[in-house]
């Protein structure tokens, strides 16, 4: 029975509850939901750690292409692509790229630009002109756009920029991007490139911004934070090669990149700038995680510490960070970011303080001095601290006002397990006015009788594409967070985006290729599509006669709207039956279910929807004065809004 009555039972659900995780993992930033389409675009090297090569660029007409070192554009891009025209050269001479394994073409314009420079002594005077265009790899010509013909050389690097307009749409992402000239005129001729770029439209049209679809199909799950820039990600594989928020800002030829810790490197197009402009693009809440003195040193086992005595440049590392973010006009940090394009501060109100530092023994006084430090200067942000027991023998003690966040890679029966855990959980474990962002989990392994997961991902218990129970199991952990607003103030999905050509970690919330038609929206997505979408602004009491298992459910009103939401979730194999009972009328009642037979049905690429919400028929009731008995499918998730 779901009461509305009582107004004084009802307790205000939190705000920000459903959010995004993000970061670079699986491809999911560079070849990701970061719009360049172009790999190893400045020819860093891109998957393994060889350093600079020419990973996807090919040369076209007998040109020879090389790695050019003589001629370095900026400190942070100082290796670029020789290309050689021989002597004699006829026809189309130049070279490609393939993209991130393929390129999205569809009716649009694209944005193509790269550097150039054609200094030698040997090739003055010559005139030659230059020509990009987009084709498949069979010879279809999508578009191109052509510099005229002009005398060479140029004695500084010169930017050139060309707008390529697509009329038609590819049958599949087997396509290129080909930067030609006339062998007739380039004979003999070397010519210097570095920053070669191709972005298609971007998710609400920013330069330098996110690939559409993705980003939209965040958008549409209405979330209300993004935490990023890591995960694993932030730490480093060492010290020097963490995340270094001011090597990630301000033109492209000034960021170096890194050999980041998923095994590829990161352009760091994706910069600190352009994760909040995405916050700002989806009108949510930045949880910025700064980096706390830890790195993961994956080879090694515990990982590399900074000295208690050495937090202080850790410190205002983070400070100048926020200051970035933050500052106005008048201070240095907010005046570079203003120089960067974005005058206007952003508000950070989340900060975390490092990622999982459990792994570490140090983190009681790494968060000690960036806690106090940060909380000086920003008093009115909420700290997220990575851990709340014991450290290295030690025992944190979160301040009031404080987060913790946890992180659950778990099989199904842990969540159904843990639906009341949180129930309590600021009384029962000492940390009066702390709130928990359940910052990662989802279901990883199906279910075994030891219930320890194996992360080396035996293929008869690992779950590579989120199941029917995967979406079960994590509605039942999220309905747990719904019912305790006070002390569960976010949770997010994680990982949440893989590229299927390479990846690190499964499952993901999304999975993806090149080509926009074959994304997938997994379970767990529409899950927390649902989740996110149908909340309260209050929690309701719900009283029952049944007990748990296999059904789980939660109630909350929205007070503006005047509409009851219960979620309902019957994690069995059999239907169930409910009697429903709202102790007031409604005008109607409507319901949105995700459900599916067979508990390991899944989305995959060309299947992408075989389990996706539907409208719910609710044949059974008719009353608009309470009571209806419903037969509740087997292995479902489902939302009913009671128009009031
Ligand atoms: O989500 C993948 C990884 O899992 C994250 O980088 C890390 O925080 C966790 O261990």
């Amino acid at each position: 029975k779901i009461h509305t009555k009582n107004t004084a039972a009802r307790n205000a659900t939190a705000p920000h509850l459903y959010g995004l995780m993000f970061e670079d993992i699986s491809h999911s930033g560079d070849g990701g939901i970061y719009a360049e389409l172009l790999r190893n675009r400045a020819f860093q090297g891109s998957d393994g750690n060889t350093g600079p090569n020419l990973d996807g660029w090919t040369p076209i007409g007998g040109a020879k292409l090389s790695l050019d070192r003589l001629h370095p554009i900026s400190d942070a891009l100082p290796v670029n692509l020789q290309v050689d025209v021989p002597q004699g050269a006829r026809g189309e001479v130049g070279f490609q790229n393939t993209g991130w394994w393929g390129i999205d073409v569809r009716r649009q314009t694209y944005t193509a630009s790269f550097y150039v420079l054609a200094n030698e002594p040997k090739q003055k005077g010559r005139a030659a002109s230059l020509r990009a265009s987009i084709r498949s790899k069979t010879g279809t010509q999508f578009g191109s756009a052509a510099v005229a013909k002009r005398v060479w050389p140029t004695a500084e690097w010169t930017r050139v920029e060309l707008p390529i307009t697509v009329t038609q749409k590819a049958s599949n992402e087997n396509n290129t991007f080909v930067v030609t000239f006339d062998g007739a005129e380039t004979a003999g001729m070397t010519l210097y490139f570095q920053l070669i770029s191709l972005f298609p439209e971007t998710y609400k049209g920013r330069k330098n911004g996110l690939r559409k679809d993705l980003a939209e199909a965040f958008a549409d799950l209405k979330p209300s934070f993004l935490r990023f820039p890591g995960g694993n990600n932030l730490e480093g594989e060492s010290v020097q090669t963490r995340w270094r928020w001011w090597k990630t800002i301000g033109p492209l030829t000034e960021r170096p990149g890194r050999w980041a810790n998923w095994g590829y490197y990161n352009t760091d197009g994706l910069g600190l700038l352009e994760y909040l402009e995405w916050c700002a693009d989806m009108s949510i809440e930045p949880v910025l995680a700064i980096w706390a003195g830890f790195s993961l040193d994956r080879y090694g086992s515990s990982g590399t510490s900074i000295h208690p005595n050495a937090m202080e440049p850790v410190v205002q590392e983070a400070l100048d960070e926020l200051e970035y973010c933050m500052g106005g006009p008048e201070t240095k940090y907010g005046a570079l970011r203003a120089a960067h394009g974005h005058p206007a501060p952003f508000r950070i109100n989340y900060v975390e303080i490092g990622n999982e530092d459990w792994f570490s023994r140090s983190y009681g006084y790494r968060f000690r001095a960036l806690y106090t430090g940060l909380k000086a200067r920003y008093p009115n942000i909420t700290y997220v601290s990575t851990q709340w027991d014991e450290v290295g023998g030690v025992k944190m003690e979160l301040p009031p006002g404080a987060m913790w966040d946890t992180h659950h890679y778990e099989e199904p029966h842990y969540f159904l397990k843990n639906f009341d855990f949180y129930d309590n959980w600021q009384l029962r474990t000492g940390n009066k006015g702390v709130g928990v962002l359940l910052g990662e989990y989802s279901v990883y392994q199906s279910d075994t009788p030891s219930g320890a997961v194996n992360f080396q991902n035996p293929p008869d218990k690992h779950v590579f594409y989120p199941q029917m129970l995967s979406a079960i199991a994590e509605g039942v952990y999220a309905l747990g967070g719904e019912r305790n607003p006070h002390t569960v103030k976010m949770s997010s999905y994680a990982p949440s985006l893989q590229n299927l050509n390479r990846y690190n970690w499964t499952p993901n919330m999304i999975q993806f290729t090149a080509h926009h038609d074959r994304t997938v929206l997994s379970t767990s997505y529409w899950q927390q599509w649902m989740f996110a979408r149908y909340r309260g602004t209050h929690t309701l009491p719900v009283t029952n006669t049944g007990g748990l298992n296999p059904l789980y459910w939660a109630a909350a009103i929205d007070e503006r709207a005047k509409v009851v939401y219960l979620k309902v979730i019957n994690a069995g194999k059999d239907v169930a039956n409910l009697a429903v009972d709202i102790d007031t009328p409604y005008s109607a009642v409507n319901g949105t279910i995700l459900s599916a037979e067979d508990a390991k049905a899944f989305n995959f690429v060309d299947h992408q929807t075989s389990v996706v919400p539907r409208p719910l028929s609710l044949p059974a009731q008719k009353s608009s004065t309470g009571n209806f008995n419903w037969k509740v499918p087997a292995f479902s998730i489902t939302v009913l809004q009671f128009n009031l």
